[in-house]
């Protein structure tokens, strides 16, 4: 990974601009926007840790090593004005049985009445473009099965299926939009 470029300068310019479209919806690094860290922690924790009997903190502790000032981890946050729609983040890793895979597209929640408006792909594309931005060639992506073919139509591809107790697909994203080498 060549993520060693000074991420406030990737944030600051061309590829993290603070606006998204006219629409209302922008994208922020949750650095920019600290009022929205709880209900990103909180929304983290009720969808992947709870059930498992992890505390929030546990979740509140893993989301500040996003703020950090270190290019990844990252966690971006979608919103309207104030509201909060959603967010993803960009970890180091995020499947167990894949530790040589690094960095990872992560934790990509949208609130349930935002849903289907094209918010959750939004979120994708802007991680991916800051980590390739940052210098990263390749970025992964884990996900069940039937969520694989919503990340292919964005151009993600397939590498491998049925990993781990939870039968995860990898997907990758290559910063030259295809697999020019094996993973
Ligand atoms: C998965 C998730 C992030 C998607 O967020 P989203 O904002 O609804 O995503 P999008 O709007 O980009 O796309 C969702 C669907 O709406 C469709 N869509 C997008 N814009 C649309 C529009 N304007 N009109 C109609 N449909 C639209 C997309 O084609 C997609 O269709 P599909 O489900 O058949 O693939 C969201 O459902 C979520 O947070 N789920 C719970 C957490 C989760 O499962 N995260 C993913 C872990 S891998």
């Amino acid at each position: 990974m060549r993520a060693n470029r000074n991420r406030a300068s990737v944030i600051g310019h061309t590829s993290m601009p603070q606006c998204f479209s006219s629409s209302g919806l922008s994208i922020s690094d949750l650095r920019q926007r600290p009022e929205f860290f709880d209900i990103v922690a909180d929304r983290i924790w009720r969808a992947w840790w709870k059930e498992s009997g992890h505390p929030l903190g546990y979740i509140s502790d893993r989301l500040r090593e996003n703020i950090d000032a270190t290019p990844i981890p990252f966690a971006l946050v979608a919103h309207d004005g104030a509201t909060f729609l959603g967010t993803v983040s960009v970890i180091a890793s995020d499947l167990a049985e894949r530790p040589q895979f690094t960095p990872w597209v992560a934790a990509v929640w949208v609130e349930p009445p935002a849903r289907r408006r094209g918010v959750g792909a939004a979120l994708v594309e802007r991680a991916t473009r800051v980590g390739f931005a940052l210098g990263v060639g390749r970025l992964y992506l884990c996900t069940r099965p039937s969520r694989s073919d919503y990340y292919e139509r964005m151009g993600w591809t397939v590498i491998e299926r049925e990993i781990g107790p939870h039968q995860m697909s990898v997907l990758v994203r290559d910063e030259a939009g295809r697999i020019n080498s094996p993973p």
